[in-house]
């Protein structure tokens, strides 16, 4: 065995040491470990993934690494291909593992395993981030048959369990009143069956469903009990299979979708899965969240280590209906208030009969519109910056209105069924993606833009519509299948032109809200917009199930008038909308002129807070999620800790009435048990006094063992309390 176990020459390569008979791999962290086995027959097999602690004395093989279509194969596969000769059936064999350190924290282990009958390999690339205790997996397929294959199904990562009482955690969206409501946190306990969750709709790969789940032994509390997280960083058609036998051991599989992709694929061209994002917590669902927002904030996000601004976005202040005059106005209002950036949404482009004055036309004619914004973009630019504020824009280029000279001019740009009618989204069509002259052309619109108005310095990039009638006239026809995987790809090509171009720009993906809320889109963006969902009651919610998965800093929350305009929604005081957006990354969406005298007092206040202490806590801070919403108690509470523990903030509202609704008992989590911080009230709703608690000092073991007692009964009531250390 140990013969067969080669150490390649690359510099920081080391061999993995062998036994005679089964050879151990191991992908550690510092809390965790993933443990592989190649066998006497060089199958390699999936042992245990669990806390190093927890490591079990007696190990048993729970499966293949990467299932394949073929033997007895009585598992749904995670690799099925057909051969350039008609085979159906392939066989992975062991051939070698190689290690190497990409820095002290992260270490990459690659095995490559072979078909022994024909010219095929697969590498699965672990990479292990030992500080956030998260692992990376991620398969790559090459072949030298003498003509295509058709790959079938090639998942990311199949990960087993020991028989146990399963519970899944999945993050939908709960549409209410035709509103979206994404990351909604559905938890259920899982049978024997498989349960799928899934995207088929391509461009907004998190739209319905987040690519994410939790698995965890029972229900998954905060702070305690093992809680397995699994991940598609991938910005397209994605599963997340879960199948549990009869006798309670459960195989997951996760990775890019099967459904209507078989795939193509020539000799000698690599077939790359997205990553799949593998983390485990033995503490709790809550630690798990701060080794993902740890990981995305020093690997995945454009600029994690810096704070994000704090903006102000027109869309729903003044949607398409404005003009120069109007934009100024809002701009001198932002600036007065203190906010950082001003970003200009929808209604901008688009020129005559095709001018974007609405949703139904302009969608690909990107040249500023001359009667609304005779200054043009950098004009705009100019103005703001004279004011000390920083200018954005919003651009949707991988759409076309028909109504438009580019619909006109590129027909053969569109995704399009053959002879079938192009449904239309939202009045509009998806361009294909799949053909590099697109690639070309949203590229060049970008860096257009971008030329002719320098003064550009944030982007909110959006993609509003879904494939239907999947087909490109670009591809082949016997190629028609393989659209989802280049959709997917020609999209990150272009995101990477963008960022090797524009590597600090600050960019906020979004695709109708959360569409895009994904791992493999955040690692080209700064930000999200979490949902076109603005009400505050039910941000409490969304914001809630996002931060199961995504940073707070990424997450945006912004300041609204309307809400969405859901007449199921009271008027939230302007405290309580205040609170919700500073727990995210915080800005506002709303037209400054139509703030009374008093919303607006406790907006600038809010900002010089955000400012001075709120932002850099919330951003970089360790989040505690301390009361569920989804009790429905009438509560709900969550904290940011410093790093240090010297500072933190505490947020809770107060939600619909229940029927014995005493004062919210709150009991905080992380803070240094030593240490003494004074409890301030801030931000004081004007409706009522500061709580008597205000001003008090107490240990962190006394606020984390007996709690505070917060008589903020009211209906939308909330408070927001700071702590520091003395
Ligand atoms: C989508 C976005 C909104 C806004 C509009 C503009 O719905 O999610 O934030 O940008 O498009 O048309």
């Amino acid at each position: 065995m140990r013969q067969q176990i080669l150490s390649l020459a690359a510099a920081a390569a080391v061999a993995v040491a062998g036994v005679a008979q089964a050879e151990e791999i191991r992908i550690e962290t510092a809390k965790t470990v993933i443990i592989l086995e190649v066998n006497g027959e060089r199958d390699v097999g999936w042992i245990y993934w669990g806390a190093k602690a927890d490591e079990p004395a007696q190990k048993w093989w729970r499966g293949p690494l990467l299932s394949c279509f073929g033997g007895w194969a009585e598992v749904d596969p995670a690799l099925r291909v057909t051969h350039a000769d008609g085979t159906l059936t392939t066989a992975l064999k062991f051939e070698r593992c190689e290690r190497q350190a990409l820095d002290a924290n992260r270490t990459r282990t690659t095995l490559t395993l072979k078909d022994p009958l024909y010219p095929l390999t697969v590498q699965v690339a672990f990479t292990a981030y030992a500080k956030e205790n998260v692992v990376t997996q991620q398969v790559t397929l090459t072949h030298q048959e003498p003509g295509d294959i058709v790959v079938h199904a090639m998942a990311s990562a199949a990960p087993t369990f020991p028989a146990g009482d399963w519970w899944l955690t999945s993050f939908q969206n709960r549409f209410l009143d035709n509103w979206p409501n994404e990351m909604h946190l559905y938890e259920e306990p899982l049978n024997p069956g498989t349960k799928r969750i899934a995207n088929y709709r391509s461009t907004r790969s998190a739209y319905f469903e987040n690519p994410a789940v939790l698995i965890s032994e029972g229900r998954a509390q905060e702070e305690a009990g093992k809680v397995y997280g699994l991940l598609v960083a991938w910005t397209g058609n994605w599963e997340i299979d879960l199948a549990m036998d009869t006798g309670r051991g459960l195989r997951a599989k996760a990775g890019m979708a099967a459904l209507g992709a078989d795939y193509k694929l020539p000799p000698n061209t690599p077939y790359v899965s997205p990553e799949a994002i593998l983390a485990h917590s033995a503490e709790g669902k809550g630690q798990l969240s701060r080794n993902l927002h740890d990981y995305a904030r020093n690997y995945v996000l454009v600029d994690g280590d810096k704070p994000n601004p704090i903006l102000l976005n027109s869309w729903e202040g003044v949607y398409f209906t404005f003009d120069e005059a109007k934009i100024k106005e809002m701009i001198r209002d932002a600036a007065e208030m203190g906010l950082e950036l001003f970003v200009l949404d929808d209604g901008w482009f688009g020129n005559g009969e095709y001018a974007r004055d609405a949703a139904n036309a302009g969608l690909g004619d990107w040249q500023v519109n001359a009667k609304k914004l005779p200054c043009g973009l950098q004009g705009l630019a100019d103005y703001a910056k004279g004011l000390g504020i920083r200018f954005g824009l919003w651009i949707e280029p991988e759409m076309v209105n028909p109504r438009s000279n580019l619909a006109k001019a590129h027909p053969e740009w569109v995704v399009k069924s053959g002879r079938r009618d192009i449904p239309q989204g939202r009045n509009q069509w998806l361009l294909d993606l799949t053909n590099p002259a697109v690639q070309d052309f949203v590229f060049e619109t970008f860096d257009r833009i971008l030329t002719e108005a320098p003064g550009i310095s944030y982007i909110k990039w959006d993609a509003n519509r879904t494939v239907a009638n999947v087909g490109s006239a670009y591809l082949p026809a016997d190629r028609q299948a393989n659209f989802w995987y280049d959709y997917a790809r020609g999209l990150y090509a272009v995101y990477a032109r963008i960022r090797e171009k524009y590597p600090h720009l600050q960019m906020q993906v979004c695709a109708s809200g959360g569409g895009r809320v994904d791992y493999g889109a955040l690692a080209y963006h700064n930000e999200f917009w979490t949902s076109d969902n603005t009400s505050a009651i039910r941000r409490i919610f969304i914001q809630w199930g996002t931060t199961h998965l995504y940073p707070a800093k990424a997450m945006a929350a912004h300041f609204s008038r309307s809400g969405v305009g859901n007449p199921l929604d009271a008027p939230f005081p302007a405290s309580f909308r205040l609170h919700v957006a500073l727990s995210g990354r915080f800005g506002f969406e709303l037209q400054p002129a139509h703030l009374t005298e008093q919303e607006r007092a406790i907006a600038e206040e809010g900002v010089r807070a955000a400012k001075d202490y709120i932002r850099d806590i919330v951003q970089f801070g360790d989040l505690y999620r301390l009361h569920s919403p989804y009790l429905r108690d009438g509560y709900a509470a969550l904290s940011y800790v410093t790093k240090d523990k010297t500072q933190a903030l505490v947020f809770a509202y107060s939600l619909d009435t229940a029927y014995d609704k005493g004062p919210l008992a709150l009991t905080l989590a992380g803070l240094d048990p030593a240490k003494r911080y004074r409890v301030d009230e801030v931000l004081v709703p004007p409706a009522r006094k500061p709580l008597a608690l205000s001003g008090k000092v107490l240990t962190g073991a006394a606020l984390m063992r007996d709690g505070l007692s917060l008589p903020i009964t009211k209906l939308y009531d909330s408070c927001l309390l700071r702590l520091r250390a003395q």
